[in-house]
């Protein structure tokens, strides 16, 4: 997965998302910032802004914790609520509303293919988040290891996609860790050795929910295939930054969270077909053994994926352009470029400001690599325990997080206790650079205060 400079012209962009023409970029003041900087943005944040109700409920408010939820535009909201009021019913009944569900369901899983770059809808199954996805797979790979019994686990992961296959101990598999360098990255090089015709799979995040560095998950693909071994994504914490894409990614499987990425509470799945159609997974007797309904047991919540729907339309939205009638997934893949590129403009002053007040900032710290992470950001002040530091960012109205993100095996990795681990500050793309200087005034007088 390459991720070049994208030069991306947003006053060519209909900005179809805009109230009114006022683009007030003087809020997100990106220029006067990026002076001397490459980086080249006019991203209209403050007009992307105004569609987020919660953003507009609490101005004063400075959401910092996106990695552990993001917010949701109105028009999410609106799909929802649509859902509830007019077909709050169970599908596959003769009736209209029924089959309205049941058109919602269908019409989710073109967007959210078209979002992946699926090869056809039926590779896309909903459920309740991505854990329980990684589970049930993990189920089926435990019972078809055959003369495989490998699986490579890293100590970057969310544990979600660690602990799912280390339960696989019991079915015989074995485990190869994958370790991260000190630079915060996953070499690829370093998992070549650990790979051989043992290897059955290999389970890594495309970027760390907790120092936000990239995997480079299509050079995985391709060692992984080599060895006849599958590849496992988890792509919860990348969603929201940037163009998945699993034909490019090479992979077997991908799971990603809705509510990561500006919709309301669920999971998808993705998986190539012919996989998924060999996976055993539990079913009832009357649920045919084909994708996507087999994996899709039971009842999930309808209306959340009405709202995934509606997320996929804002992203695409933000990805238009004047007079546009380019495809659905040529818009979503404009948008995420942009969002790539504007959020490099906020991890580059989340790195000064971070540096201005002491931090010491894990992973990726270098301006000339901020193409290889996300604005995830876990860091410490000297002396300071992390939730002393959340806790008075909070009291000051900063949403942010400590502890160890879900990812224990990485906190000790960076020579931290778990138990307390670090704080995080994670962006999502309506997040400003004048709220990473009200963040960094704060941090900067706590570090001084001790
Ligand atoms: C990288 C990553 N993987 C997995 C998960 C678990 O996702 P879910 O809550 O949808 O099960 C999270 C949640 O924060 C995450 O950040």
């Amino acid at each position: 997965m390459r991720f070049g400079a994208q030069a991306l012209h947003w006053s060519k962009l209909v900005l179809g998302l805009a109230i009114g023409n006022s683009r007030d970029l003087s809020r997100f003041g990106a220029k006067e910032f990026q002076k001397g900087q490459n980086l080249n943005s006019e991203f209209p944040v403050a007009n992307l802004r105004v569609l987020f109700p919660a953003l507009k409920k609490s101005p004063d408010f400075v959401f910092f914790d996106n990695a552990a939820g993001a917010q949701i535009p109105q028009c999410v909201l609106d799909a929802v609520t649509s859902h509830l009021v007019n077909c709050n019913v169970q599908r596959g009944g003769p009736y209209e509303k029924s089959q309205q569900v049941d058109a919602i369901v269908a019409q989710t899983r073109r967007s959210v293919c078209d979002l992946v770059n699926a090869f056809h809808p039926d590779e896309i199954a909903f459920g309740m988040n991505a854990t329980s996805f990684m589970r049930m797979v993990s189920l089926g790979v435990g019972q078809t290891l055959g003369g495989r019994p490998e699986i490579v686990v890293t100590d970057m992961d969310h544990e979600a996609n660690v602990a799912t296959w280390l339960a696989l101990e019991k079915d015989g598999a074995r485990f190869r860790w994958w370790r991260m360098r000190d630079n915060g990255k996953l070499h690829v090089g370093d998992l070549v050795p650990l790979l051989s015709p043992a290897t059955r799979l290999v389970a890594c995040t495309v970027a760390s929910n907790a120092i936000g560095s990239i995997v480079d998950v299509a050079e995985v693909s391709k060692h992984a295939h080599a060895v006849g071994a599958e590849v496992f994504l988890d792509c919860v914490h990348y969603a929201p930054h940037g163009v998945i894409d699993v034909q490019k990614f090479g992979c077997d499987y991908l799971v990603c969270s809705g509510y990561k990425v500006f919709s309301p509470h669920m999971g998808f799945l993705w998986g190539r077909h012919e996989l998924l159609k060999q996976l055993p997974t539990f079913r009832e007797d009357f649920i045919p053994d084909e994708p996507p309904g087999k994996l899709e047991v039971g009842t999930f919540v309808y209306e959340n994926v009405a709202g995934m729907d509606a997320a996929v339309s804002y992203l695409a939205k933000l990805g238009e352009r004047v007079g546009d009638n380019a495809q659905l997934r040529a818009r979503l893949v404009r948008a995420m470029d942009a969002i790539r590129e504007y959020e490099q403009v906020l991890s580059l002053e989340m790195l000064r400001v971070l540096q201005d007040a002491g931090a010491e900032v894990y992973g990726i710290r270098e301006q000339g690599q901020l193409s290889q992470r996300v604005p995830t950001f876990s860091f410490n002040l000297r002396g300071i325990p992390p939730g002393r530091v959340a806790s008075e960012l909070a009291r000051n109205n900063i949403g942010v997080r400590g502890g160890h993100m879900y990812a224990p095996r990485l906190m000790q990795r960076l020579g931290l206790d778990p138990k307390s681990g670090a704080v995080r500050a994670s962006l999502a793309h309506y997040n400003t650079v004048e709220e990473i200087r009200r963040f960094g005034e704060l941090l900067r007088k706590i570090a001084v205060q001790g």
